[in-house]
């Protein structure tokens, strides 16, 4: 699902960076999920996100997909209905959490850039989408979803065998996530749960003075990554993206796992004297 600061971009590298073991994986910034709907399944897992409209949608997929469908059946792509539904969302009218589900999966779908605000516009159809609500819900089915605040999740969770793996919004985007109120004290607040965690935590951050200055600690690892930059690609072909990928243990283990298959002692180069 688009998410503004979803990591579909960014998913293989981070699952490349989990440790080899850990048995509860917990995803604390939830969004659209591209880490956890990349990553096989496990025993233990847990969404969570505070926006309660997200975890009502992800709730009625998980528990009742078909009737989620039903009632996104015959929605129209037009802009007098998303300005409609983005007021009722945001008004204190009460709602079934199933309508509740159905209006915010489609105010995601037509809005600009997934950005909830202005009517994106597109002829972006509905019914094309209902197989994937199906396979998110059968992929959803043992995955614990919670509605926390990350302080209080991460504490509930923490345990040696547990994985957090944490997006929270980055550095100047605070405002870009609407029913939250995350501010720009919560970064020193979420680097104050994780120091100290029993269990290993990786975190994925824009790359700048102000977090380079909050995780510069001993046994923390800090590793910039660059990706290509979607929107900057429009006007400034090439822009690459700077980020860090932030943990308390050493990311490097699974990717040594990835050994060279070689018929040959991987000693032995092309052109050496056998
Ligand atoms: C960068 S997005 C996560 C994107 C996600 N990794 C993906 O791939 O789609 C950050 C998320 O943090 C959530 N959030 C903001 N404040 C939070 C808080 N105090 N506790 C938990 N989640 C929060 C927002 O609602 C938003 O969905």
């Amino acid at each position: 699902m688009p998410w503004v600061g979803g990591k579909k971009a960014l998913r293989d590298e981070i699952l490349l960076r989990f440790p080899l073991a850990y048995e509860r994986y917990i995803e604390v910034f939830g969004g659209g999920g591209w880490v956890l709907f990349h990553k096989p399944a496990g025993d233990f897992e847990v969404y969570n996100d505070f926006n309660a409209n997200l975890v009502t949608l992800y709730r009625c997929v998980r528990n009742q997909p078909e009737e989620l469908i039903a009632k996104l059946e015959f929605t129209l792509n037009s802009r007098d209905d998303f300005e409609q539904i983005r007021s009722i969302l945001r008004s204190k009218v009460e709602l079934s959490d199933m309508q509740r589900a159905a209006y915010f999966y489609q105010l995601i779908r037509q809005s600009y850039a997934a950005g909830l605000d202005s009517y994106g516009a597109q002829p972006r159809d509905m019914w094309s989408r209902f197989p994937l609500i199906r396979a998110a819900s059968a992929r959803l089915q043992g995955v614990i979803i919670e509605n926390r605040d990350f302080e209080k999740l991460i504490s509930q969770y923490d345990r040696p065998e547990s994985l957090f793996y944490c997006d929270p919004p980055y550095f100047f985007t605070e405002n870009y996530y609407e029913d939250v109120g995350f501010t720009a004290a919560d970064h020193g607040r979420l680097a104050g749960a994780l120091f100290g965690l029993k269990g290993k935590w990786l975190l994925s951050y824009n790359d700048c003075a102000q977090v380079r200055e909050l995780y510069n600690r001993p046994g923390i690892m800090i590793e910039p990554i660059s990706r290509l930059s979607n929107i900057a690609q429009r006007y400034e072909g090439g822009k690459l993206y700077e980020e860090v990928i932030i943990s308390n243990y050493d990311t490097t283990e699974r990717a040594r796992q990835h050994v060279q298959l070689s018929l040959f002692d991987s000693d032995f180069c092309a052109g050496e004297p056998p």
